[in-house]
């Protein structure tokens, strides 16, 4: 028997598979983790339970199994996330993750004082305040002393793969994020590496991301690691996302859609990104920063009543803004907040988890309609799915069939990275949309839209 692990280094947990060399899923696991939120809008993760997590999974799956038969090790992890080693590679500070939104003033300098065109011609993409660069600056103005003994810098898989091979690597697609990569080209961005005050030595060395950095001898094995991707590159390898004209949405504790590209696309729209993709091409990608989790949080924090998604009534003029950690795309503004608008004495519970589910739409939509072309279908992987509400709700959001896939993507996307192959997506279930709803919440997206003007000023102006 030859047995590959796919690894998803995800926000809310790791979560683990274990793929036959047929093709088949034998056995999946989840590790979860918290995430620290000391101040609003930071959102940090201690590496050690990454890892933790990760060996703990690993372990689950060679229960009963040979590990010498384990052949190969791919990783999808969240994007963009800062982890800063020392020179004895200590973790110097917990990692600021993707929907980390401290960097607005960061951000806010490197898009208007050294420009988003010149970005844009560096790396492909303009400054975000998720992405890693303007983290950096961040932490070289507020912990000087800290920055000073930093000697590695690298992203969130990366910190795994390290650990798995005593190599330091990255591959093209998550380095996408960092905005210290010039995504075209897929080389580190000289420039950008000056402009930030940073040596190309502390950066891990670039690979595609099928190809092998190095092996793992963890509990009795003897696989080969490969450079592995970014979730939503991972996912897209998962669902099979990779070829033009295609488009996967995932709905975790982000939203993502995801285009396929042959070749690298300077976008006219820089809120969505142009990134590397891991099949050696390149993709755009719209991202919005709380999608599942405004599930999560209205349902477990607010109204601590568990994952019950109520059908509340579509005909309800009742609006949810998703903004929990500020907004990525298309707003890019780390300031403005979530909100709930049209309340009344009759707004019921369920109102409340319809509305929640109809504004992420919404958000998901807003991405949509940045797009170059129009997008007619799309597969959607991710915890979202499990919500047959949620999905009829999008399709009619969209106006669009939805192929809905039986994986979460990353962690298969990664152990077929690891085992060269690609697979047919297993598809759950098909939603089309209803002509009359379709139409009813393209009304409703109209108002949806005229929301985020009239209140931005307000958060901007609270800072
Ligand atoms: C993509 C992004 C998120 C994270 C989530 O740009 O920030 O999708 O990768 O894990």
């Amino acid at each position: 028997m030859t047995y590959y692990i796919g690894l998803d280094l995800g926000t809310s947990a790791t979560k683990l598979l274990l793929l036959g060399a047929d093709g088949a899923i034998l056995k999946s696991v989840t590790k979860a983790y918290p995430i620290s939120r000391p101040q609003p809008h930071w959102s940090e993760q201690d590496p050690a339970d990454w890892w933790n997590a990760a060996q703990d999974g690993i372990r689950d799956l060679l229960d009963g199994i040979d590990p010498a038969a384990v052949k190969g090790i791919g990783v999808g992890g969240q994007m963009h996330g800062l982890v800063m080693l020392d020179e004895n590679d200590a973790v110097l500070r917990p990692a600021i993750l993707w929907n980390d939104t401290r960097t607005g003033k960061q951000t806010d300098g490197l898009n208007h004082d050294f420009g988003k065109e010149k970005l844009h011609e560096l790396t492909g993409n303009i400054a975000f305040a998720g992405f890693t660069a303007p983290k950096i600056l961040w932490v070289r103005e507020n912990e000087p002393d800290l920055f000073a003994r930093c000697k590695k810098i690298c992203l969130p898989k990366d910190y795994i793969n390290y650990k798995l091979t005593g190599v330091f690597a990255t591959d093209v697609s998550d380095a996408s994020g960092t905005l210290y990569f010039d995504v075209e080209h897929r080389i580190w961005s000289k420039p950008m590496l000056d402009l930030l005050g940073i040596d190309e030595s502390y950066l891990p060395a670039v690979f595609e991301s099928g190809d092998a950095i190095g092996k793992t001898t963890l509990f009795g094995m003897d696989a080969a690691v490969v450079a592995g991707a970014g979730d939503n590159a991972a996912a897209a390898i998962g669902t099979d996302t990779v070829r033009t004209g295609q488009c996967n949405i995932s709905l975790g504790t982000s939203g993502t859609v995801f285009l396929p590209t042959d070749h690298f696309v300077k976008t006219e729209n820089p809120a969505l990104h142009s990134f590397c993709h891991a099949n050696g091409k390149w993709h755009l990608m719209g991202c919005i920063l709380s999608a599942a989790s405004c599930n999560q949080w209205l349902n477990e924090t607010v109204l601590q009543s568990g994952y019950r998604l109520g059908r509340g009534d579509p005909k309800t003029q009742l609006y949810f803004m998703p903004y929990l950690s500020g907004e990525r795309c298309p707003h890019n503004d780390a300031d403005v907040k979530g909100a709930f608008l049209g309340l009344t004495h009759s707004t019921s519970r369920e109102d409340l988890q319809q509305a929640v589910l109809e504004g992420v739409s919404f958000a998901i939509r807003d991405c949509i309609e940045l797009c170059p072309d129009p997008v007619r279908a799309a597969t959607v992987c991710g915890g979202g799915t499990k919500s047959d509400a949620w999905m009829e709700i999008l399709s009619n959001v969209l106006g669009i069939e939805l192929q809905i896939i039986d994986n979460e993507g990353p962690a298969l996307g990664g152990a077929l990275l690891a085992a060269g192959k690609s697979l047919a997506p297993q598809i759950k279930a098909v939603v089309r949309p209803d002509a009359a709803l379709t139409a009813l919440y393209d009304e409703k997206y109209k108002k949806y839209r005229a929301l985020y003007p009239m209140v931005k000023d307000f958060y901007r102006e609270q800072g």
